[in-house]
């Protein structure tokens, strides 16, 4: 079998050590709002996806499918993928202890080998992808093909993103206002060797597998990624806020929304919805 390589083996490391964290981690993740029924997306990621109720939709990189039990508690039938075993594992008591386990399927697999992992080709209504996904990905063709063979005609993909623009930033970066500053590159295209110990989940976590490569990907690379895989833009909206404090300088407004104290000119995020013809 041939070796892996260095973004897959140190990524998934790193997101198997964070699932126990997130698990305990309520002020980020409140799990008590999926078990009482009040847990909902954040109102980016809800607008671009629409109504899902008696729809089937697939959730690309889950997590531990917090957003995929939301969804299948708003009537949609959801299979969630994320390669963290763990992750997996702990979607699937979750869906059991709910009672949605008949309505929230969950898959391990890479995003690249989704297909082979779940052979259900042109069965999908929506393709839903949220919040720090992009970013672990070194090759967005190759993900928007795998997104285009699950959609049925019709169907679209609903991503809600950070923006690449501000992902140049960085609080490891920040000056003594601590304002992040200057960071990653935005044309280098080049992958980012990263060593951070910190979760954004879990303010006292001190990870071990702290070592991941990722990857800044332009908007004119998202946006082609998905013309090239014979996707429709039907929608694409920049936005001054993001749903979680991706610097530690951003101000909370509201249930999900971060946004800079000073400069509501800068994005944060984008939302894009894009559909098979
Ligand atoms: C920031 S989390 C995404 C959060 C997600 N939007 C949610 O619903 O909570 C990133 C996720 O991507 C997963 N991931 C990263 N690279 C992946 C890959 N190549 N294939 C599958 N999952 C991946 C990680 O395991 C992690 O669960």
């Amino acid at each position: 079998m041939a070796e892996e390589p260095d973004w897959l083996r140190l990524n998934r490391a790193n997101w198997d050590e964070r699932v126990p964290l997130h698990l305990n981690a309520p002020d980020t993740y409140v799990l008590e709002s999926l078990r009482d029924g009040s847990a909902h997306l954040d109102a980016i990621a809800s607008g671009v996806l629409g109504p899902v109720a008696g729809l089937r939709v697939l959730h690309l990189q889950c997590h531990f499918g917090f957003d995929s039990l939301v969804l299948a508690r708003r009537g949609a039938e959801v299979v969630g993928i994320d390669f963290s075993a763990p992750a997996i594992e702990a979607a699937r008591g979750l869906a059991a202890e709910l009672g949605l386990a008949g309505r929230a399927r969950f898959v391990e697999a890479n995003v690249y080998d989704a297909a082979a992992a779940l052979p259900e080709p042109a069965s999908f209504d929506r393709v839903f992808v949220s919040w720090g996904a992009l970013c672990w990905l070194p090759d967005l063709r190759a993900w928007a093909s795998v997104i285009g063979s699950f959609l049925k005609p019709g169907g679209y993909l609903a991503l809600a993103e950070a923006h690449p623009a501000a992902y140049v930033f960085d609080d490891m970066t920040a000056t003594p206002d601590g304002m992040p500053s200057w960071y990653m590159p935005y044309l280098s295209r080049q992958p980012m060797l990263e060593d951070r110990p910190e979760d954004y989940a879990d303010p006292t976590a001190r990870l071990t597998n702290s070592r991941t490569v990722e990857f800044l990907h332009p908007l004119s690379d998202i946006l082609t990624a998905a013309i090239f895989a014979g996707l429709r833009i039907d929608r694409f909206e920049e936005h001054g806020h993001v749903a979680w404090k991706m610097f530690s300088g951003l101000v909370r407004h509201g249930h999900c929304d971060y946004r800079w104290p000073d400069k509501p000119w800068l994005p944060l995020s984008y939302s894009l919805r894009a559909a098979k013809g």
